[in-house]
């Protein structure tokens, strides 16, 4: 992947003021974070420049608000958590309130490294994002890579270029048509793809199989189809967990019969996890594995009837003995949930972003530094 300056290739920072673009759009329930690890991992890029004596002026988006405030939005939360962590750290308001974020107007630029003398992006979850505070300042003011963004980039960029071999990358989630870019820029370098979550029963309809109520992309089908006709190794569910007519997700008062059932789920039947033989396949997978790469929930992992799949991809994935990397989102939060972040080598700040920058090579966000670099 093609270098980024660093923040060692900024002017002196001392004395100057610099805003960090950063990507704290944490999950926020009731107003209570439920995971600040976006928050905590933009803390060595601000301490790095508050150390060296710059006055540090931080700006995120929280959420999808449409170019107006919001109080769903708000950054509240993020403020005082950012508050306990890095004291006197000012932080913008949500970038947006503002129309001129998500269309990249030039005037917003404007307003936003208005009084600023440096900028430096550690946003890596929104660096897939075109947006004004990602793509605009770089052309505006001495610019650079913050610690987490360059770190993300090297991690993903070396997992691609040299993998430890098997290299195994298991992905999961509930759209295929979202995933379809980096499934087929994964297959042409893994050595297995695992798929679970929603997705798989497109792949299982394109094998012939009954999907039920189960999610399911008929428009997918074929492409689904094409893929497994590659003959690369691609493994999906041999069983499947099902909730039978009148169950609810999230709502086991509802009622509902739980049952494990084989590749075809019957009508009426909504597959919602990967059953307990899949489970120890993919895990055995994994754990055999130099190299694993895994993105999206096995299957609706919030409900505890639904939970076993994604709880033993997390632990197959903690305890590897290759090299982990778990890509942003929901992963990272069951990950976060199980209390086993902690086994895995990388855990990326990203869900679209990591996925976007093992497709295309790059990113929006890094290709303005390097271009602004360029032209300094
Ligand atoms: C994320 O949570 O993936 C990033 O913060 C990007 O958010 P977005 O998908 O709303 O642009
Ligand atoms: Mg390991």
């Amino acid at each position: 992947m093609l270098p980024v300056p660093q923040l060692e290739d900024l002017p002196d920072p001392a004395g100057k003021r610099v805003l960090v673009r950063v990507d704290f759009n944490v999950p926020v329930t009731n107003g209570q974070i439920d995971d600040d690890l976006r928050i905590r991992a933009a803390l060595p890029t601000i301490e790095w420049l508050t150390g060296r004596g710059a006055t540090v002026t931080t700006c995120t988006h929280l959420g999808r608000p449409k170019g107006a405030p919001d109080a769903r939005y708000s950054l509240g939360p993020v403020r005082a958590r950012l508050a306990e962590l890095a004291p006197g750290v000012e932080l913008l308001e949500n970038l947006r309130f503002d129309p001129g974020e998500t269309t990249n107007d030039p005037a917003f630029v404007d307003r936003l490294v208005d009084g600023q003398d440096l900028y430096v992006n550690d946003a890596f979850g929104a660096a897939h994002r075109a947006h004004a505070s990602v793509v605009g300042p770089p052309g505006r003011l001495p610019s650079a890579a913050g610690r987490l963004l360059a770190k993300e980039v090297e991690v993903l960029g070396t997992m691609l270029a040299g993998p430890a071999r098997p290299f195994v990358a298991v992905l999961g989630g509930s759209k295929v048509s979202d995933k379809l870019g980096v499934i087929k820029a994964l297959l042409d370098q893994v050595d297995a793809l695992v798929i679970g979550g929603g997705m798989c029963f497109t792949f299982l309809a394109a094998m012939g199989h009954g999907t039920g109520a189960s999610l399911l992309e008929a428009d997918q089908i074929a492409t689904c189809r094409a893929l497994l006709d590659t003959g690369r190794r691609i493994l999906v569910p041999t069983d499947i967990v099902a909730l039978g007519p009148g169950g609810e997700i999230g709502r086991p008062e509802a009622g509902g019969e739980v049952a494990t059932v084989g590749r075809d789920v019957a009508d009426g039947w909504k597959g919602l996890d990967v059953g307990p033989a899949t489970a120890l396949a993919f895990s055995d997978e994994v754990k055999a594995a130099g190299t694993v790469f895994w993105n999206g929930p096995m299957g609706v992992f919030e409900d505890d009837r639904f939970a076993a799949g994604t709880r033993a991809m997390a632990d197959a994935v903690a305890g590897a003995r290759g090299f982990t990397v778990v890509g942003g989102g929901d992963s990272a939060s069951a990950l976060a949930r199980f209390g086993l972040a902690g086994g895995v080598d990388h855990v990326s700040t990203g869900g679209g972003a990591s996925l976007e920058l093992l497709e295309q090579g790059d990113l929006p966000g890094l290709r303005a530094l390097r271009e602004a670099a360029g032209r300094g």
